[in-house]
Formats: C-alpha cells, sequence, structure tokens
C-alpha cells in the first residue's frame, strides 16, 4: 500500500466507485492514524485538527480503546438489544450516569448514528406530549435523513432536490452576535444578551402566529452550532428557552452530537448554561469512532414508550459500547477536560494573536467557541474563497482543518489529548498558510 503511485491509483478507484453525493476536502488515501496524526499511504503525515468531524476526540486510535474493542470482539460482537442485555451497555450507563448534565437524565436509548438519535429523539418527544411541531434553529444541523435534513438549516444542500420534507417544522433566528451587528452595522453594536432578547422575542412571535404552543412538541437546538458555524448560543437565550419551554409544556431537546465529550471544555456544554435539557442527543466522541448515538432523558418520558417501536438491528452495538466504556475510563484517568481547558485557550490565544498581525488580522472577522471547538470566520471583506485556500494550503503544509457554514469559517476540533507541542506546531501551520493565501 505504499508509494506515490499507488496512492494515485487507490483515489483514482475510490474517486470512480465513491458516489459523488459524498464531500471530500482531500485527494488522500488513508493508511493509519496514531494520536493526533493521521497517515497517508504515500507516508506523509497530517496534524489533525479534524478528528474525524469532532469524533475521534481521544486520539486516532487510542491504545486503551483499541484494547477494549479488541477484547470485546473476543466475547460477543452482536447481541441484539431486542433478545437481551449485554455487559458493555450496562457498564455504559453506569459511567454515563455520573456525567450527565442533570440528574433527571437516566433513562438511554442507544442507536449508530447521530441523525438516528436526533429522529429518536423527535419521535420521543412526539409521542410523549402528543403534539408534532418541532422548533428549530437558523443555521442548525440535525443530520442528513429526510427528518433531521428537514430540521437543518445550515445550508440548503441537505434538502435541496430531496423534498417534500418532513411538515412541522419552524424556524426561529439564532442569536448570532456578529452577524447580528455585521448586518445592523449602521445602527451600532448588540450585545450577546441584546441579540438573545431579541432572538427570545422572535420565538415568542413564532409561538404566537405559526405554531401553537398546543401544537408544539419540542424545541431542539446545538449549544454550539456546529455545521452552522462553531457560534455558542448566548447564556441568556439558552434560559431563555428554558423558560419558554417550561411556560408551553414543549420539550427542550439538546443536540449534543458534536459538542458532547468534554470538546467544549466540560463532559457536555450545556453544563456551562445551568439549563435542564428534557432530552439529550449524544454520538460522536461517545465511543472515539466507533458507531453509537444515543438519547437520555426522563424515565417517565422513556417509558411512555411502546416496547418495540423504538431501536434498530445495530443498536448500542457490543464493540461500540466496550469501546465507549473505554472512552469514558480514558477521559477520567488523562484528565481530558484539563487538557481541554489549557489547549484550548492556548488555541484561542494563538489565533488572537495571528489575528494582531498587520499583514493577514484584517482578514480575520470574528474567532469564537468554547473549549476545543473554535471557529475563525473571515471577515466580509475578505476574498470569496478564502477560507478554502487556507484550507487547501494547510493541507499542504500538513494540517487538517475543516470548513463550515454557508460563511468563510474554519472550525478547529483538534484531539482533546493534544499536546502543548502539536498545538504550537498546528498554529503555526495555520498561520504560514494564511499568509500564503493573504499573498496568492
Ligand atoms: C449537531 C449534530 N447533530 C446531528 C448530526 C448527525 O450525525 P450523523 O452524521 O452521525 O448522522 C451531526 C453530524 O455532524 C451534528 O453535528
Amino acid at each position: 500500500m505504499q508509494g506515490k503511485k499507488q496512492m494515485s491509483e487507490l483515489v483514482a478507484f475510490g474517486s470512480r466507485h465513491i458516489g459523488r453525493g459524498i464531500a471530500r476536502m482531500s485527494e488522500i488515501a488513508w493508511e493509519r492514524g496514531e494520536g493526533s496524526w493521521m497517515h497517508s499511504a504515500d507516508g506523509k503525515k497530517y496534524l489533525d485538527f479534524t478528528c474525524g468531524i469532532g469524533v475521534t476526540n481521544l486520539g486516532h486510535c487510542h491504545p486503551k480503546i483499541t484494547k477494549a474493542a479488541q477484547h470485546q470482539c473476543g466475547q460477543v460482537v452482536h447481541a441484539q438489544c431486542n433478545v437481551g442485555y449485554h455487559g458493555p451497555q450496562l457498564q455504559l450507563m453506569e459511567k454515563l450516569l455520573p456525567v450527565m448534565p442533570h440528574k433527571s437524565l437516566d433513562t438511554f436509548l442507544f442507536v449508530n448514528s447521530g441523525s438516528e438519535a436526533v429522529e429518536s429523539a423527535i419521535k420521543l418527544a412526539r409521542h410523549s406530549t402528543k403534539k408534532q411541531n418541532v422548533v428549530v434553529m437558523q443555521g442548525g444541523f440535525h443530520g442528513r435523513t429526510i427528518a433531521t435534513a428537514s430540521m437543518t438549516r445550515s445550508k440548503t444542500i441537505y434538502s435541496a432536490g430531496f423534498g417534500p420534507m418532513m411538515s412541522g417544522v419552524f424556524t426561529t433566528p439564532f442569536p448570532y452576535e456578529y452577524h447580528y451587528n455585521l448586518s445592523r452595522a449602521a445602527q451600532g453594536n448588540k450585545s450577546d444578551d441584546a441579540c438573545a432578547d431579541e432572538a427570545l422575542w422572535q420565538l415568542r412571535l413564532l409561538l404566537k402566529q405559526q405554531t401553537a404552543p398546543s401544537d408544539t412538541a419540542a424545541i431542539i437546538l446545538e449549544p454550539v452550532l456546529g455545521e452552522g458555524g462553531y457560534v455558542p448560543a448566548p447564556k441568556k437565550y439558552m434560559q431563555g428557552l428554558r423558560k419558554i419551554c417550561d411556560e408551553h409544556k414543549i420539550l427542550l431537546i439538546i443536540d449534543e452530537v458534536q459538542s458532547g465529550f468534554g470538546r467544549t471544555g466540560t463532559y457536555f456544554a450545556i453544563e456551562q448554561y445551568d439549563v435542564r435539557p428534557d432530552i439529550l442527543v449524544m454520538a460522536k466522541g461517545i465511543a472515539n469512532g466507533f458507531p453509537l448515538a444515543g438519547i437520555v432523558s426522563r424515565k417517565e418520558i422513556m417509558d411512555s414508550q411502546t416496547p418495540g417501536s423504538m431501536g434498530g438491528t445495530y443498536s448500542g452495538n457490543a464493540v461500540a459500547c466496550a469501546a465507549a466504556v473505554a472512552c469514558a475510563d480514558v477521559m477520567r484517568e488523562e484528565k481530558i477536560l484539563q487538557n481541554v481547558k489549557a489547549r484550548g485557550d492556548q488555541m484561542r490565544a494563538g489565533l488572537e494573536r495571528i489575528r494582531k498581525d498587520s499583514n493577514v488580522g484584517p482578514l480575520i472577522g470574528d474567532v469564537r467557541g468554547l473549549g476545543l471547538m473554535l471557529g475563525l470566520e473571515f471577515a466580509r471583506t475578505a476574498p470569496t474563497g478564502i477560507s478554502s485556500r487556507v484550507q487547501q494550503n494547510c493541507i499542504r503544509n500538513g494540517l487538517l482543518i475543516l470548513t463550515t457554514s454557508v460563511f468563510e469559517t474554519l472550525r478547529f476540533i483538534p484531539p482533546l489529548t493534544i499536546s502543548d507541542e502539536e498545538m504550537s506546531h498546528g498554529l503555526e501551520i495555520f498561520e504560514k498558510s494564511l499568509h500564503e493565501a493573504a499573498t496568492m
């Protein structure tokens, strides 16, 4: 599998036989991953600031997680959830219960992907409230299945041409301070709180004008918009949502598929808001790359469901659960949250320093995010396509990085295990790549 020629053959074969619906940021064939690094088939190594879109949070092939999965492969791979319980799933719930953002979240359902988990949350909300409509956020992303694409507002590509979409979905503005201020520059800047007030007012209007509370089952949002640009919700907004949900018996669904499992510096981002979710959606970092996702809610809500109405063939796969148990141990043993704090501060300081550089600083409009989930949005005055150009320069220079949203934005999602030196190295590559783009 080594050698440049072989890599080009692999890539040609892949591009011929993989459908175009899958986008790719590079034409690289990967051979292996180790910690913060990805190794290509032609022998190059790349620092991975994508983590497979926020999945391999504990680094590629973490030895403890690999060992746990290998062991489980020799015990039982598929102990189907309708047939009985299996050890790894029971152990996983034991590990997750103490880290839930609220003690009322005590009853689980495991599935295979984030979209499936979001769909499960919507089924649960509709069934338990006996109401149909769902309110989603402008810029929100919840997946690519028909139901979750119907609830996605980060880009039109997820729904264009796929209709009819699921009905009963209503969109409310997300308080996005940087954008509010761009569109209102003439009227002066608005604070985070003022943006939150305005967005809450819009939501109250929506509930009066478009979807009556008596028809509205749930409001769903990501605490930090992921595909919508790495934008954290203001605390005042999140708390206002909780209040509106309580007033109208609407369930608050928090989608932590991308922000969960330490990414933002707390186990779940919602902990930073002092807000109780009714349903929490989890995936990605839960098992460091093994396909596992889930929802958790109050027992009385979860037990309102008819046996057999939820789940699926592979729900809560034993190998994926064993990997997730090991992830929970690594989170604790390696003090991952402490590292997120230190490396998150380092990354933010690095990006802010680059922003002060008189050559490239004016290209940068906004640096935002929580923990190791940071977004950098280019200024409106920066050339169109700048984010993709910087991304491609980074790849050429040995750093994998993703764009996000319909705006010129890069997102930084390094492994939560990243070292001080690796972070400095990644920032250096980013800075060099930005300078190269500025002089192109
Ligand atoms: C917040 C959020 N929800 C849901 C999903 C869908 O997850 P999946 O791609 O596993 O179906 C994603 C995926 O990126 C996500 O970021």
